[in-house]
C-alpha cells in the first residue's frame, strides 16, 4: 500500500477508536447519573485551552507513531494490531460490569474481592480495586477487559504510548552492540500488550515478562501464543524482587506500573531494575504524565484518582523519578512527554 494511503488509513483507524472511547464515555456518565448518581465527586471540568492543549499533543503522538513506523522503528502493521475478537466479545460485558464500578464507587469499597480469590501472599497496596476495577488485578474477567478498558480511557491512543519505548530501547540496544540477540525484560507486563510490540519491533530479541497477576499473565500467554513469534517467559513476580540473577537483562521496561505503586516500592522497583541489567544496558520507563513537567494539565491529573480509584497516583505525580533512578546507580538519564504519558530513558554505567 503507497504510504500516504497506509497513512489516511492509520489516521482513519485512530480517530474511530477516538470517536468510539468519547462515545463511550459520554453516554456511560449519562447512565450513571441517571441511576447512580456519584455522591461527593468532586472534578474540575478541563477549560478549553486544556481541552485544545490535548488535542494537539493527541495528534503529536500520532504523528510520531507515524514516522517511527514509516521509519522502519517498528512494522507499520502494528499501527493497526487491534484485539477485535477481545472487543466485539468483552465489549458487552465492560458494559454489563458498570454497575458494580458505579456502587463501588458510591460506597468507596476500594478492597473489594470475589470468594473464590485468594489474596494470600500479595503486598497490601496490590490488594485494591485501581480503577474500580472488579476483583482488581485477580480474575480471568478482569485480564479480559482490561486492555479495551484502557482502550477507551485514553480514546485509542494507550497502545501509540506504549510504541513511545520502542524507539529508545532501540537505540540503547544498538549503542550497546546487542540489537540482535538481546535480552528484555518487562516488569509489570499486564496482558502483554507491550511484549507483543517488541517483539515485532526486535524479533530476534529473547523477551521475559513478569507480572503479580496470575490472572492476567494468563491473558498475556493466551495473546502472545496467538500470533508468530517466540513465546516469552513469563514469570509471576513482584517488580521489587526479580526472580532473575544480577546483570542478566540487555534491556528493562516498564510501562504504566509506577503510578500504582507506592513510593517505598517505587524505589525498590527501580534498584531491582538496575541490579539485573549488564552494565552498559538500558532503561525505558513510561507512565502518566506528572506535574514536575505538565503543570498545564493540574486538573486532568487531579480529575484522574478522583474518578479512578488510584491511591498512590498524587504522590506520583510530584515524585522526581530522574532523582530515584540516579540514587539507584543509572545516568544519562533523559524524559521525553508524549500525550498523557511520560519517560524515562536511562542507562547503567558500563564499568559498574
Ligand atoms: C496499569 S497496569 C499496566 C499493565 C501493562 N504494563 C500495560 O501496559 O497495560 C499495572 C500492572 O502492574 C501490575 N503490578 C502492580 N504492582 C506490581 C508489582 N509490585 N510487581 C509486579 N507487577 C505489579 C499489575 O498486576 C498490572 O498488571
Amino acid at each position: 500500500m503507497p504510504d500516504t494511503i497506509t497513512k489516511l488509513a492509520y489516521q482513519a483507524f485512530q480517530q474511530g477508536k477516538s470517536y468510539f472511547g468519547l462515545a463511550h464515555k459520554a453516554v456511560s456518565t449519562q447512565v450513571m447519573q441517571t441511576v447512580s448518581p456519584p455522591k461527593d465527586l468532586q472534578t474540575t471540568p478541563l477549560d478549553l485551552k486544556s481541552l485544545q492543549l490535548l488535542q494537539q499533543r493527541m495528534g503529536d503522538l500520532l504523528e510520531r507513531d507515524w514516522q517511527d513506523a514509516e521509519a522502519g522503528v517498528y512494522p507499520q502493521e502494528l499501527l493497526f494490531d487491534n484485539p477485535w475478537d477481545d472487543f466485539f466479545q468483552f465489549y458487552p460485558l465492560v458494559c454489563l460490569d458498570l454497575p458494580k464500578i458505579w456502587e463501588r464507587l458510591n460506597k468507596r469499597d476500594h478492597h473489594s474481592f470475589s470468594d473464590n480469590i485468594d489474596t494470600a501472599g500479595y503486598p497490601k497496596y496490590y490488594l485494591q480495586n485501581f480503577h474500580h476495577q472488579t476483583d482488581g488485578y485477580l480474575s480471568d474477567m478482569s485480564a479480559n477487559l482490561y486492555d479495551l478498558q484502557v482502550e477507551i480511557l485514553f480514546n485509542g491512543t494507550a497502545d501509540p504510548m506504549r510504541r513511545r519505548i520502542l524507539a529508545p530501547l532501540k537505540q540503547g540496544l544498538a549503542a550497546a552492540g546487542v540489537e540482535n540477540g538481546a535480552k528484555v525484560l518487562d516488569v509489570a507486563c499486564g496482558t502483554g500488550r507491550t511484549l507483543g510490540m517488541i517483539r515485532d519491533a526486535l524479533p530476534k530479541t529473547s523477551l521475559y515478562g513478569v507480572d503479580l497477576s496470575p490472572a492476567y499473565l494468563r491473558k498475556a500467554n493466551e495473546d502472545l501464543s496467538a500470533k508468530p513469534g517466540v513465546l516469552p517467559q513469563l514469570v509471576q513476580a513482584n517488580g521489587e524482587k526479580l526472580p532473575f540473577v544480577d546483570n542478566y537483562f540487555d534491556g528493562v521496561v516498564s510501562v504504566f506500573l509506577f503510578h500504582e505503586l507506592p513510593a517505598v516500592a517505587r524505589q525498590n522497583v527501580i534498584n531491582e531494575m538496575y541490579r539485573v541489567v549488564k552494565p552498559g544496558g538500558t532503561v525505558v520507563l513510561c507512565d502518566s504524565i506528572q506535574r514536575l513537567d505538565s503543570p498545564e494539565f493540574e486538573a486532568a491529573m487531579e480529575n484522574f484518582p478522583a474518578m479512578f480509584h488510584e491511591p498512590y497516583y498524587r504522590h506520583y505525580t510530584t515524585d522526581d523519578l530522574n532523582l530515584r533512578l540516579t540514587d539507584a546507580g543509572f545516568e544519562s538519564v533523559s524524559n521525553q512527554v508524549h500525550f498523557m504519558s511520560k519517560y524515562w530513558v536511562c542507562r547503567k554505567p558500563a564499568a559498574a
